[in-house]
């Protein structure tokens, strides 16, 4: 095999509430997650991100570990009720700290750090407001934005503004599985969708205009994505407009056509087009482009040349999420995304949650991890070598961590976390890993 891009970019990803614990120290606001924790039945054991992976005490541990695995890049999110407790007024110093400690930490230890600025813990004074439905978030995550990005000038070149907007929408405001657990009507996602892309654009002009070509922002995303059954002219056209299909009901398209393609697309169902004839015509000339697209790659759908589903055959391999485990999708998606967009990409996430155990030699096997990364990064190659610019591979992730709704009994890490005690324990994967990102991808 050929190998990767000389400066590709090998690294981990994670986000605050999912690993950082310390909930409430050092004048951290609570957040949406807290709240739906401590408040909900929505979260599998009651667990709660009250302490997660302890990396808030434990980052110089964790750096320790990227640098034993060849790690180059780490993606975190910041806290925003850890930076402004309540989402708008005064900044705590104390939440800062631990950020700047941890870039500090990155860099001294040759980890490129990217940050993710929003990844879903909203401060719950904000939401208390309206949350995304209300338009004034736009300014005050826009001011949250620069005040991140100038802190950092300098030592952060990347920064992602949104996590998943299409969880955030469609998760939390309209089948309710995550925090704030609305079940609202889809003119009111979509509304949500807007404003989304609105203060994304509102964070990107605010960071461009501070910092020029000092800092690239982006957004991670995430969406339905298909590949082809067979790989003809035919089949890979029919994979790619079931890709941007909206009725299949988690696309692309609404935030990334509003922000690059400045319209709806029309294959909108009724209640988007409601929603989008009241979108204001100036807003549209709000909209910002990303510089780079994050995908968020998991599992796609195999669609014949006429578009339709090829159903899964019985005993089809899935992770302990129960998602399918479908390599094709690294090869197909980025492609897709690439045509449609033309921007360059970074896979911000790409892992399987799987029921890794300490085994009777104290060590965490996980071959099944190693067969879906090999296999996902295989496809992966495959797609950079038709040219498609991806620049970087965040896995995810390097710890086991808090599965939102499914609390802590979905294991995504390539080092396992003894939650009893916070200890941390690599596993196969993470050694198989170091010595892929050590070869540049050459192993595979
Ligand atoms: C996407 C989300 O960004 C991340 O927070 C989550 O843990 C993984 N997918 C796995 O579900």
């Amino acid at each position: 095999m050929s190998q990767f891009p000389k400066d590709f970019l090998w690294g981990v990803a994670c986000a605050s509430f999912q690993c950082e614990g310390a909930w409430d120290e050092d004048g951290k606001g609570p957040n949406i997650w807290d709240d739906f924790c401590h408040q909900t039945d929505g979260v599998k054991n009651h667990d709660n991100g009250d302490v997660a992976c302890d990396s808030y005490h434990r980052y110089k541990e964790d750096v320790a570990l990227m640098v034993q695995h060849n790690i180059k890049a780490y993606r975190f999110s910041m806290s925003w009720a850890r930076i402004i407790p309540d989402g708008d007024g005064e900044m705590n110093e104390k939440g800062f700290a631990f950020y700047d400690n941890l870039v500090d930490e990155l860099l001294a230890n040759g980890i490129e750090p990217l940050i993710t600025l929003y990844h879903w813990d909203l401060p719950s004074a904000l939401q208390d407001k309206g949350g995304w439905l209300n338009r004034d978030i736009i300014p005050a995550f826009a001011r949250y934005a620069l005040l991140v990005a100038k802190h950092f000038r300098g030592r952060v070149k990347k920064i992602m503004t949104l996590n998943e907007p299409q969880c955030i929408a469609q998760c939390g405001y309209e089948s309710g599985v995550h925090a704030p657990g609305y079940k609202l009507p889809w003119e009111q996602v979509a509304k949500v969708y807007h404003i989304l892309c609105l203060a994304h654009s509102a964070a990107q002009r605010a960071i461009k205009a501070e910092l020029g070509d000092e800092m690239t922002v982006g957004a991670a995303i995430c969406g339905n994505l298909c590949y082809p059954s067979v790989d003809t002219p035919a089949g890979r056209e029919a994979a790619y407009k079931a890709t941007f299909d909206l009725n299949r009901g988690w696309s692309f398209n609404i935030f990334l056509d509003s922000l690059i393609l400045k319209r709806y697309d029309e294959s909108a169902f009724p209640a988007i087009r409601n929603f989008a004839a009241t979108i204001d015509p100036a807003d549209w000339d709000l909209m910002e482009a990303p510089e780079f697209i994050g995908i968020n790659v998991y599992q796609g759908s195999e669609v014949d040349e006429q578009g339709n589903d090829v159903p899964r055959y019985r005993g089809f391999p899935i992770t302990a999420m129960d998602w399918g485990i479908t390599p094709e999708v690294m090869h197909y998606g980025p492609m897709h995304l690439y045509k449609r967009y033309g921007l360059p990409m970074y896979i911000t996430e790409n892992g399987m949650a799987n029921n890794d155990v300490i085994s009777l030699d104290g060590m965490v096997h996980d071959p099944q991890r190693i067969l879906y990364l090999n296999s996902y990064l295989r496809e992966l190659k495959k797609c950079i070598d038709e040219g498609v610019p991806v620049l970087g591979y965040l896995q995810w992730s390097f710890l086991d961590n808090f599965e939102w709704a499914e609390g802590y009994s979905r294991r995504f890490g390539m080092v396992y976390v003894d939650y009893r005690t916070c200890d941390r324990i690599p596993k196969d994967s993470a050694r198989w890993y170091a010595k892929v990102i050590e070869s540049n991808g050459e192993t595979l």
